[in-house]
């Protein structure tokens, strides 16, 4: 590395060390679980937009049900948003800055739709549900071995929220049966 590479590196450990907040967790650890708090956080924004784009565009005889239980289950997601990054920043790493890096980490897929009927809707969000409940463990077990006991204490709720979302959709997105029920 030239002079100017190194000038820029020391610069650049310098204005992460401000960011380091104190804790007593081992950095190699607290590296692990922000990378993995940060990857739910992108999905958590990723299925937030997504819950909210069914809720605009609902359409059907359920709509005031389908819309209404969107709208719950979003709320119920960007309070998730908040909890997760301020979490990360309280084990001294940096969390998410921009709508880019959401859309570089997410794993939970977009969908830009021009139309998607009702039943569609609620089956796409029980399995990206379903996902995310998969990420929270994998998270879970990640801040487990990293001692981070309040982080995988949140988790353990948000995976039950995760699970309760995943039992109302796919309820909902069930088609009737032959009697009309
Ligand atoms: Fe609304």
């Amino acid at each position: 590395m030239n002079r100017a590479g190194v000038a820029q590196g020391n610069g650049r450990a310098q204005q992460q060390a401000v960011l380091a907040t104190p804790t007593d967790l081992q950095d190699a650890q607290t590296r692990d679980i922000a990378g993995a708090m940060n990857r739910v956080l992108a999905d958590v924004f990723a299925l937030y937009l997504k819950t909210k784009n069914f809720h605009w565009h609902m359409s059907g005889p359920h709509f005031r049900d389908y819309h209404e239980m969107l709208d719950e289950q979003s709320d119920q997601l960007f309070a998730m948003t908040d909890p997760i990054a301020e979490r990360v920043r309280k084990i001294g790493k940096t969390t998410l800055r921009s709508i880019g890096e959401i859309s570089r980490l997410q794993s939970i897929r977009d969908n830009d739709a021009d139309f998607v009927s009702p039943q569609q809707m609620l089956a796409e969000l029980c399995g990206d549900n379903k996902t995310l409940a998969t990420r929270l463990r994998e998270t879970h077990e990640v801040c487990d071995g990293g001692r981070d006991i309040a982080s995988a204490s949140l988790i353990e709720t948000w995976i039950e929220e995760t699970e309760r979302r995943t039992w109302y959709l796919f309820e909902a997105s069930r088609a009737p049966d032959k009697t009309g029920h």
